[in-house]
């Protein structure tokens, strides 16, 4: 069942990541990884729009979308030109200092601040018309917490307010592959040769991560290639969303893939690593 974390330990545990008794902390674990100065550095130049981001706005009634829009997780503000120049009011937010930083950088006219999705008491009830967590952010926080950020933006959203996010589906056919590190190449190494004690740590901290992967019927924690091996990603399906945001007050007006295709609500997607999902507040 959706939302009874924990309950459900017997499901059979995916791809070999079986938990220890030790677990780590998830929430934790991932706000120093987004946190750190390198990744502030490296989303720097990240632009442009999945097809599943333009067919989903596009989606969206324009007295939405250029109406007041909340931007949760913005990082170093791939999306901000798209959705703040059209919105009456636009504020991006992000838990991590330095995606913080970096995003003011970029856009020094447009208002940024630190927050943490699960807690927002300064955002108003009935606040914006439209919210969006993009490139999965959502999935970075444990279950409890994605259940405390989706009450949270239900709450900020008005009536009939959408909402766009996206996530790591768990029903992808090659998921294995996505959990696999990535063989080095001879001549990396040998070119830098210092990549042996990253690689070292990289897999330390997969050893400790390992501890706190796991999974229920409903979703699993996963640590695979993302910032290299460095996060523990909430991975899940369509059917299990779905019921989730229902409880939340969230209906789900449209899912799509990556490339911008339609998904049937009661398809079992398999074809990418990821889901887009547009709902809308009851
Ligand atoms: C994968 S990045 C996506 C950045 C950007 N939205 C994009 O699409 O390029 C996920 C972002 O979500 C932020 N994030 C994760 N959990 C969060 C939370 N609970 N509250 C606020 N931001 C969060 C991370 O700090 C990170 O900047």
């Amino acid at each position: 069942m959706v939302g009874n974390d924990g309950d459900d330990q017997t499901a059979i545990l995916p791809l070999d990541q079986a938990g220890s008794a030790m677990p780590v902390n998830m929430n934790s674990v991932n706000l120093r990884a987004f946190d750190s100065v390198e990744n502030g550095r490296a989303n720097r130049a990240k632009a442009g729009l999945f097809p599943a981001e333009v067919e989903a706005l596009q989606a969206v009634p324009d007295a939405v979308r250029c109406g007041r829009v909340l931007e949760l997780g913005v990082g170093t503000g791939r999306l901000v030109s798209t959705l703040a120049d059209p919105a009456e009011t636009y504020l991006g937010v992000d838990y991590a200092a330095q995606a913080i930083q970096e995003a003011q950088r970029a856009f020094p006219d447009v208002t940024f601040r630190r927050m943490d999705a699960r807690d927002m008491p300064d955002l108003a009830v009935d606040a914006f018309d439209f919210a969006v967590f993009s490139y999965n952010g959502l999935d970075y926080v444990d279950h409890e917490g994605r259940c405390q950020a989706l009450a949270e933006i239900a709450r900020v959203l008005r009536p009939g307010g959408y909402f766009l996010f996206s996530f790591h589906n768990r029903d992808f056919r090659d998921l294995d592959r996505t959990l696999e590190p990535r063989q080095i190449p001879l001549w990396e190494r040998v070119l830098f040769f210092w990549l042996a004690g990253a690689r070292r740590r990289r897999d330390a901290l997969r050893d400790e991560l390992a501890k706190g992967c796991r999974a229920t019927s409903d979703y699993a924690i996963l640590n695979d290639s993302g910032m290299n091996y460095a996060l523990l990603t909430y991975y899940s399906d369509l059917a299990a969303q779905t019921a989730l945001l229902a409880r939340m007050g969230l209906g789900v007006e449209a899912a799509y893939a990556i490339d911008g295709r339609r998904i049937d609500p009661g398809e079992v997607f398999e074809d990418d690593y990821m889901v887009h999902v547009l709902c809308r507040k009851s």
